[in-house]
């Protein structure tokens, strides 16, 4: 991969904390399996300096951070083509993100909603890692020069933030060094909203575990999730303008869409008028189908520890290579001395 010529840098993370949900892989890993090819790098992360941002029990972190791996793999990632590495191994990260510690400014952290929607009522309690972690995003994706960011919609911010924070890198110092990466937020599903309430997104943290499908979920466990999802009292309608303001029809129209790899109005083609009754068995099915199999794959990775750690060392070994070369001309600019 070394000699290819890649006219794009893909680069884009996952937190390893806590079970991985459908939301993570239909709005970010399966994205980025379809984002692979000859002409891209790409560069998949396990973002477990993220994790800590809130409290992580060490043998809780070591397990996510292997299934998480296990899932990417399982779900079409190629070590081989891509960069699949634990961000901890590559401390340019870290030195790059106390750099832009120092670019970013307070005010713009101020307006990040993801920290004011996590810290809610107990900003004063939470890590200083919580409130500075967008700035240590920023270096995750500009220590490699990435051009392109393929995130779900709830990470936006930050990637625009990014952009702010290359910019004012470049301005202060005035050279042309860092990108302006672009988000990449397409498809169905860049938003799966938690299947007790369509107004709340889908996520790991979530109180009840009816709300999320976990990539560990079995058949029969996925299939009751499905049945037991909030819908409404309406068919579906035979228009997705008629998906408006009714937020579960249209997450669970959108994940199906995205599931068999086609469009809400695709779907809608073919279930427009269809009463729940049909619909959801339908979906659950269709969920089985695509979850199962990965599933299956990553339980049978898990039971090879000392495998997944080499292919995280390998990873890290070649994500450093591209790495510490931009964090030493970024020394240079600062003007921090160097042997
Ligand atoms: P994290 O770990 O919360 O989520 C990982 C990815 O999954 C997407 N996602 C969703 N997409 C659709 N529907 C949902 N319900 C849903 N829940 C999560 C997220 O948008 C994300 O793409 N800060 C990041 C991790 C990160 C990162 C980076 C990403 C750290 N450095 C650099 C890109 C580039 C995070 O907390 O994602």
């Amino acid at each position: 991969m070394a000699d290819a010529v890649h006219t794009r840098r893909v680069f884009s993370g996952i937190k390893p904390s806590g079970g991985l949900t459908m939301g993570n892989y239909l709005g970010a890993i399966k994205r980025f399996v379809e984002m692979q090819s000859p002409d891209t790098m790409s560069i998949y992360c396990v973002v477990d300096l993220h994790a800590i941002t809130v409290w992580q029990d060490p043998a809780d972190l070591r397990h996510a951070t292997r299934e998480l791996v296990a899932a990417y793999i399982a779900s079409g990632i190629d070590p081989d083509q891509s960069i699949l590495f634990n961000q901890s191994q590559v401390s340019a990260h870290a030195e790059l993100g106390w750099i832009f510690n120092c670019v970013a400014r307070v005010g713009w952290m101020n307006r990040m909603t993801q920290f004011k929607d996590k810290a809610g009522k107990n900003a004063e309690k939470v890590s200083l890692g919580l409130y500075a972690y967008p700035s240590l995003m920023a270096a995750d994706i500009l220590i490699y020069h990435a051009t392109h960011v393929p995130v779900g919609e709830d990470q936006k911010q930050h990637v625009e933030l990014t952009r702010d924070i290359a910019a004012k890198f470049n301005h202060d110092y005035k050279v042309d060094f860092f990108p302006q990466p672009e988000p990449i937020i397409d498809g169905p599903a860049t938003r799966v909203m938690n299947l007790r309430d369509g107004s709340k997104k889908m996520s790991k943290s979530g109180v009840s575990d009816m709300e999320r499908i976990n990539m560990t979920d079995d058949a029969a466990l996925i299939a009751k999730k499905f049945k037991k999802a909030k819908s409404d009292a309406a068919p579906l309608p035979e228009s997705v303008e008629g998906l408006k303001g009714r937020p579960e029809a249209k997450n669970l129209v959108e994940i199906y869409a995205a599931l068999s790899d086609s469009s809400p109005e695709a779907v809608i083609r073919e279930f427009g008028g269809a009463q729940w009754g049909r619909f959801k068995p339908a979906l659950a099915d269709l969920a089985v189908a695509r979850l199962e199999p990965i599933s299956l794959e990553m339980a049978r990775l898990m039971q090879d520890p000392a495998e997944i750690d080499l292919i995280l060392a390998k990873g890290a070994d070649k994500a450093n290579a591209i790495a510490q070369p931009i964090l030493d001309k970024t020394y240079d600019i600062v003007g921090f001395v160097r042997g």
